[in-house]
């Protein structure tokens, strides 16, 4: 479906019509006193919320995009009900992998040109996309203004799904740190050179500073012997336990495959055109896993105080 088909996510909704919503900043934002009085508020009630899972990385081009628009797709088919959030700040490209092309982006939402409902996207393959903004700089490096906004929006949006897929950029860029630390899993995909594994242990590392009881599970991309991940895996473990105290879960590995490369842009995720190709298959493993392991992935009580959004905010505290 194209943005058009998709009716709301076009720049005329952007030109006017989401304004003034509630899920706007509205035209000044907040005072000095509005959010002090916010900050003094009693916490909001429990609520029902999405499981939310950060895909990350250290280096860059590991798979993230290609392993996150195949467990949208494939939680979808699992029946859980999936949106997938391109968190790539700045170079998003999720619409391209599942097939669609949008108007409007998290950059129109995050400025308050647009609504939520606007914004998101139903793919052909079954998840909703909220797309993100490609090559626009002032994206790559959100303002605080922005990741308040950003997780208003989460919280909003977790509050109508079972699944929240989070496709980060790689590192630990602030924005993407707030991210991981605001998911209840973070799924790490690696490789299994050493250069991938150095990188994914500084994500540990730098998570782990900050929060404790993190749970990072790991996805070895893009293996050419079978059992390579695993053993990857197995070196990244035990350097992450012995320096950082932090247990990582396998999640398992994904083989290296050039009809993954040769996927042309608008074709349908690989799980989608070849579903028993081993690495589709490989992929389908990897669901099933998370979901017994993320108990269920599947919508949850939340205490007020423990929402989404409301991690968000205490994490900001600290970067
Ligand atoms: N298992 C795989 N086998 C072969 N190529 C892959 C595999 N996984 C990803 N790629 C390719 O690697 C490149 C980077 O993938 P992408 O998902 O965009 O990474 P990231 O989101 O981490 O930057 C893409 O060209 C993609 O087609
Ligand atoms: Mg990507």
């Amino acid at each position: 479906m194209d943005g058009a088909a998709n009716g709301e996510n076009t720049r005329e909704a952007a030109s006017g019509r989401g304004r003034g919503r509630s899920s706007a900043l509205g035209p000044r934002g907040r005072g000095l006193f509005g959010r002090l009085l916010e900050g003094l508020r009693a916490p909001p009630a429990p609520r029902q919320e999405a499981t939310s899972i950060a895909i990350a990385s250290g280096k860059g081009g590991t798979g993230k995009s290609f392993l996150a628009t195949s467990l949208a797709v494939l939680l979808h088919r699992a029946e859980r009900k999936t949106v997938l959030v391109d968190c790539d700040f700045g170079l998003a490209c999720d619409h391209l992998l599942l097939g669609v092309k949008p108007t409007l982006t998290l950059q129109q939402l995050l400025a308050g040109q647009c609504t939520l409902e606007q914004v998101l996207m139903s793919s052909p393959c079954g998840p909703r996309l909220l797309p993100g903004a490609s090559g626009v700089r002032r994206m790559a490096t959100p303002t605080d203004k922005d990741l308040t906004a950003f997780a208003r929006e989460l919280g909003h949006l977790a509050q109508q799904e079972e699944a929240m897929i989070l496709d980060l950029g790689a590192g630990i860029a602030p924005a993407t740190v707030l991210t991981m630390l605001g998911a209840d899993w973070i799924v790490l995909v690696t490789q299994p050179e050493i250069a991938a594994l150095v990188d994914a242990y500084a994500v540990i590392k730098c998570i782990a500073q900050i929060k404790r009881d993190v749970r990072f599970l790991v996805v070895v991309n893009r293996v050419a012997t079978p059992g390579r991940g695993e053993q990857a895996f197995q070196r990244l473990t035990e350097v992450a336990g012995r320096n950082v105290g932090v247990e990582l879960q396998y999640l398992g590995e994904i083989p290296d495959d050039d009809s993954v490369m040769q996927h042309r842009l608008g074709q349908l995720p690989l799980v989608v055109t070849e579903p028993e190709a081993p690495t589709s298959q490989a992929l389908r493993g990897l669901s099933e896993r998370l979901i017994q392991i993320c108990g269920g992935v599947r919508r949850r009580t939340v205490d007020g105080d423990a929402g989404i959004q409301e991690r968000f905010r205490q994490h900001r505290l600290f970067l």
